[in-house]
């Protein structure tokens, strides 16, 4: 659209005209294609807004998604080094053959970072804040600050990136391909924006890259700020500030240090090439992407949103807020190959050659036939003459190869008060808002973030969960007019009989999904928690006593249950009561407490380990062991369960003596290993006098053992695996192979002494052997 109306306008003699459509266009353009976080809550701009439509596209960074999106609200606080899982949805396909597709994730704290109060953007101009200083101006909302917006709007753009047909509105880093209008959204640089990894530096903070290629893995871990720094051309600030209109800035060292401000003036300032520091973190994590499906902003394959386990880092940040950025291009061209060198003439199409990708004979011939990189070309498919029909391509070089971008809301990473230390700690949020389906859309209506949440009893749940008091007055929903509220409470055992469902989960099941009334005599038992925990979780007493709350209207937004222990295994399906309306909505989620520690990950090509809380064992898997992302996870049963588990399949162990090691069970139960590869495993084993041998089973039927190469020391069993099934050493005691021939030959000497005994009390018995052994002599003698 944008780049439509200055097509339409190539013949105008002013190009300023151009720019004003353009400017105008991004104004009034809804965009239709989009990423949006779910948890933490994306803002997609939006703050504390009641109508259906954001506000301002532009308050805090560039988004391109549609003006429907994004929570009013989402502050919530993470204890450092606890499990949080980040859900999104996507509007494209990812890791399908339609695109190419990257998903960043990326986090920032700062103190002065914040939502701030008003939907306007941050000024540029100084003067218009408060104290003369925007950085420190609360009202408005900020993530990066005056000093990364300067040193874009006072840099050269890379002039070696491809900008197709784009006409760049000027030669900073402010304008780019597909912001060719150079149109500021809060202190974001849209160079750093639409390009990964960038080549200068950046406040943000990697995460995870996911990739539909992971062998750019590597690429992305070495080029990451988090361990690599970035050097840049500088001026004093002062300068900076004051000539930021005509100032621009070299990116390489030669041209930096030749720069000296103004040239030509005996009194210039010289440029300084200045390393600006890595964040001295180890490098993101990288891997595949997950199955999405083009046209459809939704689940992944398992019917649950693609998610990302994040475990927050160990520190404290009083103010922070993560991005996820989604890049998708095609391989219509070669995206990561094409530069500046391929950028059109004036008023020609770029020169992408499709000829060779096409199959045309030449170029000139893909030309006629209407095959280039332009906006909206009509091409010809057929080369009878007769037939001169063109069909008109919805191309726009602006966004062909796009970034789409949403942001949380400002969130709070804390350190862990003493009696937290050590203990693993999992976030469970509430995602959504109120409404009906369509009225939600791009968001969705309620759910419990993670939907099914795995942990082992002895960890820590954190419930917490925020809300909003001014979603559209008439959207639909219980309670109070406009408002979010939300509880927690165990669902009703179950009360009809159900196929394989109703086996779901570990140990006892308590709640069933199919039924839509509270328990009102399990709730005690939900997860051990104490009555105080459990009330509190049902009535939200910690943020309101007595008034209105039959349907919480009185309670506020946000709610803090703390961190809580889990300390009965079971299976807990629960509801929220306010926002359950059965056949409207469905507000339900699923706790799987297990007796034995459990912990997952996602693996992929590039490689990645996995351990076990308590450090008894751990996966290692190099790059290019797995072939595919896989959902790795790793159980720990005692010698016990394990043994339970083996009866209970109608089996018994049948090698070795005893267990010297938990049962470690390696979710998949298949190859995992590509052909010649291996991953490496390292258990804890105990046994200082035995010798240990290891064995793989399938958990599922225990039918037969197999015994693995292992080398044990200190301790600990190391073998190298292919496959997922449950490993357990058991002993091969040369004490017990002593005991054994021990009482072998007592059994003997017992025998031997037993008959002399006997003999000697029937002397006449030993006298007939006698005569029969001579019988037997002579009989043999005969038939000699
Ligand atoms: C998006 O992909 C393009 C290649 O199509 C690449 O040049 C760019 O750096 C990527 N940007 C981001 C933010 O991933
Ligand atoms: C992420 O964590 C949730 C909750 O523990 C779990 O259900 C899910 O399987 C995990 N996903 C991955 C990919 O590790
Ligand atoms: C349940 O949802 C329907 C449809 O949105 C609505 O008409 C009804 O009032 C809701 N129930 C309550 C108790 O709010």
């Amino acid at each position: 659209m944008v780049s439509l109306v200055c097509h339409f306008q190539k013949a105008l003699p002013t190009r300023c005209a151009c720019l004003c459509a353009v400017v105008l266009a991004s104004l009034i353009t809804t965009t239709v294609a989009d990423i949006y976080f779910h948890n933490p809550r994306g803002s997609n701009n939006r703050l504390n807004e009641q109508g259906r439509k954001r506000n301002n596209a532009n308050r805090l960074f560039d988004s391109q998604n549609n003006d429907r999106g994004g929570y009013n609200v989402g502050n919530l606080y993470y204890y450092a080094g606890s499990k949080l899982s980040i859900e999104w949805t996507n509007q494209h396909s990812c890791n399908a053959p339609n695109s190419h597709c990257e998903l960043i994730i990326q986090y920032m704290c700062d103190d002065l970072l914040r939502d701030g109060l008003t939907t306007k953007t941050i000024p540029i101009n100084q003067e218009q804040c408060a104290n003369n200083d925007c950085n420190t101006d609360r009202s408005y909302g900020m993530h990066e600050d005056y000093d990364n917006y300067l040193k874009c709007q006072t840099t050269q753009r890379n002039l070696g990136l491809f900008v197709a047909d784009q006409k760049l509105n000027s030669q900073k880093a402010t304008s780019t391909r597909q912001n060719p209008g150079g149109t500021r959204r809060g202190y974001e640089c849209p160079e750093e924006r639409d390009y990964y990894p960038y080549w200068r530096s950046s406040p943000w903070k990697d995460i995870v890259v996911m990739t539909n290629d992971p062998r750019r893995c590597d690429f992305y871990k070495s080029e990451s700020q988090n361990v690599k720094s970035k050097w840049e051309c500088v001026l004093p600030e002062l300068v900076m500030a004051v000539n930021k209109r005509q100032l621009l800035l070299p990116t390489t060292k030669s041209e930096c240090e030749a720069f000296c401000y103004p040239s030509g003036h005996r009194d210039c300032v010289n440029g300084e090439w200045r390393e600006m520091p890595s964040h001295g973190l180890p490098p993101p994590d990288c891997r595949e992407t997950e199955l999405s499906r083009d046209n459809h902003l939704g689940n992944g394959v398992d019917g649950h949103p693609n998610l990302y386990n994040w475990t927050v880092p160990d520190i404290e940040g009083k103010s922070c807020v993560m991005r996820i950025r989604y890049n998708i291009s095609t391989d219509d061209y070669n995206p990561w190959n094409t530069d500046s060198s391929l950028n059109a003439e004036r008023n020609q199409p770029s020169k992408v050659d499709f000829s060779g990708r096409y199959e045309f004979s030449t170029q000139t011939e893909a030309e006629e036939r209407g095959y280039v990189f332009e906006n909206n070309p009509l091409v010809k498919l057929f080369s009878d003459p007769e037939l001169d029909f063109d069909l008109q391509l919805a191309i726009n070089t602006a966004q062909f190869g796009r970034v789409f971008q949403d942001r949380s809301h400002a969130f709070q990473i804390r350190r862990r008060p003493e009696e937290l230390q050590g203990s693993v700690i999992h976030n469970l949020n509430v995602r959504g808002k109120r409404g009906n389906i369509v009225q939600v859309y791009p968001a969705v209506e309620y759910d419990f973030v993670p939907n099914d949440l795995e942990v082992a009893e002895g960890d820590y749940i954190h419930f917490q969960w925020t809300g909003s008091n001014t979603n559209p007055p008439n959207n639909e929903g219980q309670g109070r007019a406009g408002t979010d509220r939300s509880n927690v409470v165990l669902l009703n055992a179950q009360v009809y009989p159900e196929g394989s469902g109703s086996q779901y989960g570990p140990g006892q099941m308590h709640g069933h999904y199919g039924t839509n009334y509270p328990s009102h005599i399990d709730n005690t038992t939900l997860l051990g928690l104490g009555p105080e925990d459990l009330e509190n979780l049902a009535f939200l007493y910690s943020n309101q006593f007595g008034g209105d709350m039959s349907e919480l209207d009185d309670a506020g937004t946000y709610f803090d249950l703390t961190p809580k222990k889990v300390t009965i295994a079971g299976t807990y399906n629960y509801m929220s009561t306010r926002n359950n309306n059965f056949s409207n909505r469905d507000h339900k989620g699923r706790i799987l407490a297990y007796d034995y520690l459990v912990t997952l990950a996602a693996i992929g090509w590039s490689g990645g380990n996995v351990s076990l809380s308590d450090g008894s064992a751990t996966a290692v898997v190099p790059q290019g062991v797995f072939d595919r992302l896989q959902k790795i996870r790793l159980e720990s049963w005692s010698p016990l369960k394990g043994d339970k588990e083996i009866r209970s399949r109608g089996r018994e162990i049948s090698v070795g003596d005893s267990y010297v090691s938990n049962f470690l069970v390696v979710h998949p139960v298949e190859r995992l290993a590509v052909n010649g590869r291996t991953f490496s495993v390292q258990m804890a084993v105990d046994c200082s006098v035995c010798t240990v041998a290891m064995y793989r089973s399938d958990p599922s039927t225990f039918s037969f053992w197999t015994r693995v190469n292992a080398d044990v020391a200190n301790g600990k069993a190391h073998f190298e695996a292919v496959e997922g099934g449950v490993y357990v050493a058991r002993s091969e005691s040369k004490i017990g192979v002593y005991v054994g021939a021990a009482v072998v030959c007592v059994a003997i000497l017992l025998v031997l002494v037993g008959t002399i005994i006997y003999f000697k009390k029937h002397p006449e018995k030993f006298r007939q052997i006698q005569k029969a052994a001579k019988y037997a002599e002579r009989s043999t003698k005969d038939k000699v």
